[in-house]
């Protein structure tokens, strides 16, 4: 972690604070008034920089914007009311009707459901597993490349300085999906990525109690999206949430240790265990992109994968309801530890298509105790087997 991150509290906030109000007022308004039509004509002729309407800018909105700039180290970040808001935006901002996208790795699954949408707009895709897949795949027509490292499920590292310096020497734009790991962890603009996206409903936000998205970058690409995909999207954060993503911030730097430490712990228990095949996180030494990783991150989050000793799905829905400290759910990130399987919730043809085992179950290790989290797979475990 960089050690000006350790203050992302207060990161981005004008000082002095409003009547030393230790937090910022939360601005429920919809709209701002003006003196003149001329001051009004003015604002809206700009409007993703003068407060005019909450759809375009909202001062809470634009404080967050301003802090999670400064965490990526980009230049401006505009926030949106999920994360696939986020995404669906920022792709459809660097693509036109002809233009080509190359995926590198696992992606987020409506992230690859969008791009399939926008075949109806003429805008292509293909799926590749490395650099050399995307030195074959890559077409004249190709404008993009999209990725998440680690990836989606399999949590397989990216080698993102490599990656974008190939993008780069062939023209093309790069956007990638920096969830996972948080500003904190990883920043992937310093290593070339153009555009990095994030859902805030997960460590970001971090209590699971909002939804909402953000996409960081340079002025230069920032600036036609808030203009357009943005405001025509309608997919504004609310002033409310934005003050929630504020709250998290406050918190991010100690919570992301604590969910670090006690993920490899939960992972190293389990990569032992006699039950389980393998274990997928980019923390263990055993990881075959581990090297890389700790190259270009400078810490871990704790959502991973682990594969159960069978190959059915009846068993693994029963190891599931076994387990009393993490509850059945999707998304991850928040305080409280999660469990979710593919075999139960994805499709076996799509499940087959991802190359994903039956006994994959994902974790996402809350803030409790590592020694309970470890007690309860233990006895889950021991009656799987
Ligand atoms: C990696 C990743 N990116 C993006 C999203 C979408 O975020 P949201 O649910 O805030 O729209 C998710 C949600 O699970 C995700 O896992």
């Amino acid at each position: 972690m960089h050690d000006d991150d350790w203050i992302c509290g207060r990161l981005g906030e004008d000082e002095p604070w409003i009547l030393g109000a230790v937090n910022p007022p939360v601005f429920e308004n919809s709209l701002f008034t003006f003196d003149s039509a001329e001051e009004l004509g003015a604002a809206i002729r700009n409007e993703d920089e003068r407060y005019v309407y909450w759809r375009g800018t909202n001062p809470t909105v634009d404080l967050v914007q301003r802090k999670l700039a400064a965490l990526e180290r980009g230049e401006r970040a505009k926030c949106f009311g999920s994360g696939m808001g986020a995404i669906s935006a920022t792709i459809s901002s660097l693509v036109s009707a002809g233009d080509h996208v190359l995926v590198l790795g696992a992606i987020y699954g409506p992230t690859t459901q969008f791009l399939r949408y926008l075949e109806k707009y003429g805008v292509t895709h293909t799926h590749v597993d490395d650099l050399a897949g995307c030195a074959e795949a890559v077409r004249p027509n190709t404008r993009l490349l999209y990725f998440e490292s680690p990836s989606y499920m399999a949590y397989g590292v990216v080698d993102i300085a490599e990656v974008t310096a190939w993008a780069r020497e062939r023209g093309l734009v790069t956007a990638m999906d920096n969830t996972w790991s948080t500003p904190l962890f990883q920043k992937p603009l310093t290593m070339g990525v153009d555009l990095v996206v994030h859902s805030l409903s997960k460590y970001i936000g971090g209590h699971s109690d909002l939804v909402g998205g953000v996409v960081v970058g340079p002025e230069r690409l920032i600036r036609p999206l808030a203009l357009t995909e943005y405001q025509l999207y309608g997919a504004a954060m609310s002033p409310h949430d934005a003050a929630k993503v504020i709250k998290g911030l406050r918190t991010l730097p100690v919570r992301m240790a604590a969910h670090q430490e006690r993920g490899l712990a939960v992972a190293a228990y389990l990569e032992n265990h006699p039950s389980v095949r393998g274990v997928n996180h980019p923390g263990l030494p055993s990881h075959p992109g581990h090297a890389v990783a700790v190259r270009q991150m400078t810490g871990f989050s704790s959502l991973f994968s682990f594969e159960l000793d069978t190959d059915s799905a009846d068993r693994v829905g029963a190891f599931l309801t076994k387990l009393r400290h993490f509850r059945i759910g999707v998304s991850w990130g928040g305080f409280e530890s999660l469990v979710n399987a593919p075999a139960l919730t994805v499709e076996e043809s799509v499940r087959a298509t991802m190359g994903v085992p039956v006994g994959l179950v994902r974790l996402s290790v809350g803030l409790e105790p590592a020694d309970t989290l470890i007690k309860d797979l233990d006895l889950a475990l021991e009656e799987l087997a």
